[in-house]
């Protein structure tokens, strides 16, 4: 077999034998085909798509590439459930679902008499790239904590707390690493079977049974139109089928950002502000009612897949109700010590308001009402600020980001400040600014 052979097919719109993708994986990784080659084919496939089988064989063919964890011992009687988001701007649910869905697992289980299995969250994600948030550079602004787990930490944590946030280790789906890597700078991400394969192949890799899919679409999505992320959520469930994982996708508007802030520290601080003030009647002043829908549809989809609810309406009810227990406040902090943050110094940088000092503030230029706050726009702007990364290698800055005062819908005078915007350096705040005005649409009332 040769590279170049299953390019042309591909190139040519053929649809690829299962032996043809593997072998074409399994040399990619043992360096024998070469970036050039992988990218030629990476853009044959954006072009030309995959049948369903091709997906899925390239998915399998990307998930043996590395190591598989094994679920071992007493954690093998539990479910192990994991929640992953096509990604977006201020897009901070994992941070809140993986404590919740873990504390109402032990809820459940203390309290009913023939309670399910042990629900686990081992919640595996990624950095920020482009103008998608990272979950891990997000966790990584906490001093201390790490997301490089070992397998052995991995069982320790979910033991001890129900669940693990980390990074996808070298060995786990390293065809993955090299190939998003690869597609980042050769302008085929936005691609359904390159996409699927590669969220697949590492949820299967860390043990998850039961996934639920955040599927984004707007311009602060890779898939702009809905109707592709339905086709891509298709994809997703019917690829899951092929591995025997079980994935449920819910689709999602990325209009605008999620929530009331956009920035690694920033959306910690947010979402400890929801995890210790949640109140079912009413919402309170620090929990923007986005983020409450978004998190709540994907907290009961969680609950009904790991069997502690039977519907979405009673996930829902039971995952309100475990939110004002403050058992998830309490795992969130138990996690922090786990991974090697330090809980008490967390909460002083919440109270003392960690900022960057490079600070502006965006203030509305006339009197109307905002229509809209452009997620893509806002999204370039964050990388400008220090949130995300061009490039790989690029550190982030962790108390960058924008908080916004309004959002669509609000009112405004001439003069109120919309965003409060913050910058890793003063020269980064000046090509921020008018990116963030351009953002904002207003109409007259
Ligand atoms: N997230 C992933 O892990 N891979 C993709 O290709 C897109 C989003």
């Amino acid at each position: 077999m040769r590279a170049v052979d299953i390019i042309q097919r591909k190139r040519d719109g053929f649809e690829l034998d299962t032996e043809e993708i593997k072998f074409f994986i399994s040399d990619y990784v043992a360096g024998k085909i070469p970036d050039y080659q992988v990218s030629a084919w990476a853009m044959a496939v954006f072009f030309r798509g995959m049948t369903a089988r091709e997906t899925g064989a390239l998915t399998e063919a990307m998930l043996h590439s590395g190591k598989r964890i094994s679920r071992g011992g007493a954690e093998a009687r539990g479910i192990y459930i994991d929640k992953h988001s096509t990604g977006g701007v201020g897009d901070k649910t994992s941070l809140i679902l993986a404590p919740l869905i873990a504390a109402l697992g032990e809820q459940r289980w203390l309290s009913l008499s023939k309670p399910p299995a042990p629900v686990y969250v081992p919640m595996m994600s990624g950095r920020a790239l482009g103008i998608t948030g990272g979950t891990l550079d997000k966790l990584e602004s906490i001093a201390g904590y790490s997301t490089a787990l070992s397998e052995e930490a991995i069982f320790e944590g979910l033991e001890k707390n129900g669940y693990i946030m980390c990074g996808q280790t070298a060995d786990i789906a390293p065809a993955d690493r090299l190939l998003y890597s690869l597609r980042d700078v050769t302008a085929t991400v936005e691609s359904i079977p390159l996409i699927t394969a590669s969220i697949l192949s590492k949820k299967a890799a860390e043990g998850a049974q039961f996934l639920v899919m955040d599927v984004k679409y707007g311009s602060g999505a890779f898939m702009k139109k809905q109707a592709d992320a339905e086709a891509l959520a298709k994809s997703l469930v019917d690829t899951g089928e092929v591995l025997g994982l079980k994935v449920s996708a819910i689709l999602n508007s990325m209009d605008e950002p999620l929530g009331r802030a956009v920035g690694n520290w920033l959306e910690v601080e947010e979402c400890l502000d929801f995890l210790e003030n949640y109140k079912t009647a009413g919402t309170s002043s620090c929990i923007e009612p986005d983020l409450q829908k978004v998190t709540l549809d994907l907290a009961a989809r969680m609950a009904v897949l790991a069997g502690l609810a039977a519907d979405d309406a009673e996930g829902r009810e039971l995952c309100e109700k475990c939110l004002e227990t403050g058992a998830p406040f309490k795992k969130f902090l138990t996690n922090v010590a786990l991974q090697g943050g330090n809980p008490d110094d967390m909460l002083a940088r919440r109270q003392n308001k960690w900022r960057s000092p490079y600070k502006a503030e965006l203030k509305a230029e006339r009197a109307g009402q905002i229509v809209r706050i452009d997620a893509g726009k806002v999204g370039h702007a964050s990388v400008a600020l220090g949130v995300g990364r061009n490039r790989k290698e690029d550190s982030v800055c962790p108390t960058a980001g924008i908080i916004f005062h309004k959002k669509s819908g609000s009112s405004v005078q001439a003069g109120d400040t919309i965003m409060e915007v913050y910058g890793k350096d003063e020269a980064c705040l000046q090509i921020a600014l008018p990116e963030l005005r351009d953002a904002i649409e207003y109409k007259a009332e």
